[in-house]
């Protein structure tokens, strides 16, 4: 790792762009991986957490099992598997404790824009650092900066909500100083975070309805199975440990697999498991029968029923219908009927963002990432040495930005000793430049909408889009390092004074 010249010598070898619970990973990942590189961790707001500590409504809590979600070098101990935002935070800030790696964070280092250097081979990082402007090289960058606008949600799009006179909030900035209790709330929306918010502020609320355009799958999940009981029974804990995060790996993909393979017969059995938990009775059209089959969109979970129970008490319900006009102190639906809220939850989703919406360029020239395919789910064509780890959808976040942090790690190494500066993904050298863009089919208001923004996903060779765990598990261990890479000589590793 020794650098031949001076000019091209960087502040860091390696920067991470946020401290969530991608770029803990990724920096627990290269300094296990790189333990000669220098690395540090830039992050905009004035802590760790990104998603599970600016969340803030009540009941916060992840849809995803935390043996899977979280990390793999650090197992989740806790009974619960599903947690929330209080506990996953305080794991991930224990976690970055346990191996040192908070101290290599820079709080209020907020990264605008991002120019590689074709003479220095390095990238010239444009940061706000305590409302200063201030500038930081790197010779590869990691960019965990999740997925959506911190500060901007998605457009609500309800016509006349500028007229209701009672609260209106967006779960993204839930004021902490809300009081519900004893009043009427309709949470618009049908996603996770609807589901999750539901049954919690029911307990205080006089009534709370979820008014739906059209329903999701909600899948209900043991929140400590009769198998992991087992498991931890019979097994010593560690390999018990490691049972039970495989177990949460597979089953779900089994059942991913079966939606795909099966549709009609998987949408009969989770209407068949939805019907079960439902008060006796219950008509199961219109609220209850989504328009599309399971895993065609994200399924929601209910961890151990919750979001039944209050259905049960009636506490709370569900209405679908389309909202006509919002008035002063209603909500008009179409078919006539009219809700009186005090308070109106806008749970209508996140505005996606890629790469934390830095300005990314080459030489001067900017450079739009949503004419790029992705190679390997990981790097973005034309642009040299910087990884943007991405999760699944179908599973926990936390596998698919892990197989890019590891893939990533393979990567630099390669180049420190086969003394490479550069390694750009180039869709001339295959030939593939006649691909379809068949990236992110999931068709959720929010992923349709954003589209626009983020990199296209190809079909051969080694511009596959993040779709196929098995796949990438094995191939960032093990894979073809080098296919769609080209590779730029010259010793230029190791950090020194510029
Ligand atoms: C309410 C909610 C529940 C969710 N539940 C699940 C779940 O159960 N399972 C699942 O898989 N996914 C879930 N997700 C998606 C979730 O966001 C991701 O799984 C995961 O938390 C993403 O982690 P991350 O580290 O990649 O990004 P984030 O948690 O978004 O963290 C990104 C960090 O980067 C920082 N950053 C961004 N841009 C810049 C910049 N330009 N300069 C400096 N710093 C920057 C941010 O400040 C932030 O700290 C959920 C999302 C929400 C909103
Ligand atoms: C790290 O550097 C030390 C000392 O220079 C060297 O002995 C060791 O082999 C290096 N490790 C790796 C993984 O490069
Ligand atoms: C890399 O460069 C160093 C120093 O310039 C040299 O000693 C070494 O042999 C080179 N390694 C390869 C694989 O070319
Ligand atoms: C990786 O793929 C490239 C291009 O297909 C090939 O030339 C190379 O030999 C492969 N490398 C390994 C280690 O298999």
């Amino acid at each position: 790792m020794s650098s031949t010249q001076a000019a091209s010598k960087a502040d860091f070898d390696v920067i991470i762009i946020g401290a969530g619970i991608s770029g803990i990973n990724a920096a627990y990942r290269v300094q296990t991986e790189l333990p000669n590189a220098t690395y540090t961790i830039l992050e905009a707001r004035d802590t760790i957490g990104g998603t599970w500590d600016l969340f803030r409504f009540p009941g916060i809590r992840s849809d995803s099992d935390l043996h899977t979600f979280g990390f793999e070098w650090r197992p989740w101990q806790a009974k619960k598997a599903y947690a929330d935002g209080q506990m996953i935070l305080d794991y991930m800030k224990d976690a970055a404790a346990a191996y040192g790696i908070d101290e290599k964070i820079k709080y209020h280092h907020h990264l605008t824009a991002a120019d590689w250097s074709s003479a220095d081979q390095l990238w010239n990082l444009e940061v706000t650092a305590n409302g200063e402007p201030k500038t930081l090289t790197a010779h590869f960058c990691i960019m965990s900066t999740g997925y959506y606008d911190y500060s901007k949600p998605l457009d609500a799009d309800i016509p006349g909500l500028e007229n209701f006179k009672g609260t209106v909030v967006h779960p993204q900035f839930w004021p902490s100083d809300l009081d519900y209790s004893g009043k009427n709330m309709v949470v618009i929306g049908s996603g996770a975070t609807a589901v999750t918010l539901l049954p919690v502020v029911a307990e205080t609320a006089k009534h709370v309805t979820m008014l739906q355009r059209s329903p999701s799958y909600i899948l209900v999940r043991s929140s400590n199975t009769l198998q992991e009981r087992v498991m931890h029974a019979i097994l010593p804990r560690w390999v018990a440990l490691k049972l039970v995060r495989w177990t949460w790996i597979i089953l779900p993909w089994i059942f991913f697999r079966f939606c795909k393979a099966c549709p009609a017969a998987s949408k009969s059995l989770m209407i068949a498991l939805t019907k079960m938990h439902l008060p006796k009775g219950t008509k199961m059209e219109p609220d209850w029968v989504p328009s599309y089959n399971p895993w065609e969109q994200r399924l929601c979970t209910s961890p151990d029923a919750d979001f039944f129970l209050g259905l049960k008490t009636g506490k709370s319900d569900v209405v679908t219908g389309t909202i006509s006009q919002v008035s002063a102190d209603a909500i008009n639906l179409d078919d006539g009927r009219t809700l009186h809220p005090d308070i109106i939850v806008t749970a209508t989703g996140l505005r996606i963002c890629f790469a934390g919406a830095v300005t990314i360029s080459v030489d001067g020239e900017k450079v739009d990432p949503s004419s790029k395919y992705i190679w390997k789910g990981m790097m973005v064509q034309d642009l040299p040495n910087i990884a943007f780890p991405s999760g699944y959808l179908h599973s926990s976040w936390t596998l698919g930005a892990d197989a890019s942090a590891i893939m990533t790690c393979r990567l630099i190494k390669h180049m420190q000793t086969q003394n490479i500066s550069a390694a750009i993904p180039r869709l001339s050298l295959g030939g593939e430049e006649d691909m379809e863009d068949s990236s992110w089919k999931m068709s959720s208001t929010y992923m349709r909408r954003g589209k626009s923004a983020l990199p296209r996903g190809g079909d051969r060779g080694a511009w596959w889009s993040r779709n196929n765990l098995w796949k990438e598990l094995v191939a960032a261990r093990w894979g073809n390092l080098t296919n769609g890479l080209e590779f730029v000589g010259g010793s230029r590793w190791g950090v020194g004074g510029n």
